[in-house]
């Protein structure tokens, strides 16, 4: 079956599951549990129960997608996210992004666990993406474009929606709740960054590292929906300072210990679309 077919027959799939579109998306990964973020009308289907879907292998992701409302708006949630260093292809990772496209979706938030390489930011802190840097060494658009998709060359000078950061932007300070901003710079991983390798990453423009969302968000340009994406910031790496050991434990302990504070975040930005 080709790619098409394969998001087509997903996308049908979870239709006959939902009562009408859901014109807003979420996608996360890593100890990201938003035990606040409880949506109305909440009902799970594990992942491998949807056509075409995989099971995510790292064991921190449930791979289940959520369907709710919030605030009258229909929510897809894609709860645990496939990685490039599963070894899996770039098109394969973008899955549940086409999938929320050919649901009729309009906004995808994207949410990740990061490193911060801007000395200004702390673990546990949340970063709002304002742009990204592909490391990655690969895409998934390569290979045959099919124009159903979207177009060859997509464009990409505003990646991240600029009014709907504004809207997140509006939330943050409503709440007090601290929301910085950065470039996302990604990586294909497992391995973690070497001392000289976070050091390149900071001289290279960026202020967060990780090893996911982009393929996703460029697939989801690609169908051009919407992009928001958030990460936190589960370890500091700063010049000059001894670089620290950092374990996946740890990692999965802060994200959720930070997601506490994103779950009223997104509530608050969803009710204000
Ligand atoms: N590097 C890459 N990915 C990550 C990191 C990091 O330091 N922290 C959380 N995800």
């Amino acid at each position: 079956m080709d790619y098409v077919s394969q998001i087509e027959e997903a996308a049908e799939y979870l239709k006959s599951q939902l009562s009408g579109p859901p014109k807003i998306g979420i996608i996360s990964g890593t100890g990201i549990s938003l035990p606040e973020f409880r949506l109305d009308e909440q009902e799970t289907i594990p992942f491998k129960e949807i056509p075409g879907f995989l099971s995510p292998t790292v064991s921190s992701h449930s791979g289940e997608f959520i369907k709710g409302t919030l605030d009258g708006h229909a929510i897809a949630w894609f709860k645990g996210r496939h990685h490039y260093y599963e070894g899996l292809s770039m098109r394969q990772v973008a899955f549940p992004a086409r999938v929320f496209a050919a649901l009729g979706g309009d906004l995808l938030i994207v949410i990740n666990a990061a490193g911060g390489v801007n000395p200004d930011f702390q673990e546990g802190d949340l970063a709002l993406i304002t742009d990204h840097i592909n490391f990655m060494q690969d895409n998934p658009l390569i290979g045959e474009n099919d124009e159903r998709l979207g177009p060859r060359f997509p464009d990409m000078s505003e990646v991240y929606d600029l009014s709907a950061r504004d809207l997140l932007g509006g939330a943050s300070r409503e709440l007090s709740i601290e929301c910085k901003e950065g470039v996302y710079l990604a990586l294909p991983g497992p391995s973690l960054e070497t001392r000289a390798e976070y050091d390149m990453i900071r001289r290279m423009g960026a202020d967060l590292v990780g090893m996911s969302t982009v393929p996703e968000v460029i697939a989801a340009r690609h169908n051009g929906l919407r992009v928001v994406g958030i990460s936190i910031v589960t370890n500091v790496v700063r010049p000059g300072e001894p670089l620290q050991k950092t374990t996946i434990e740890e990692v999965i302990e802060t994200a959720d210990r930070a997601s506490q504070k994103l779950g009223p975040l997104l509530r608050r930005f969803v009710g204000k679309l």
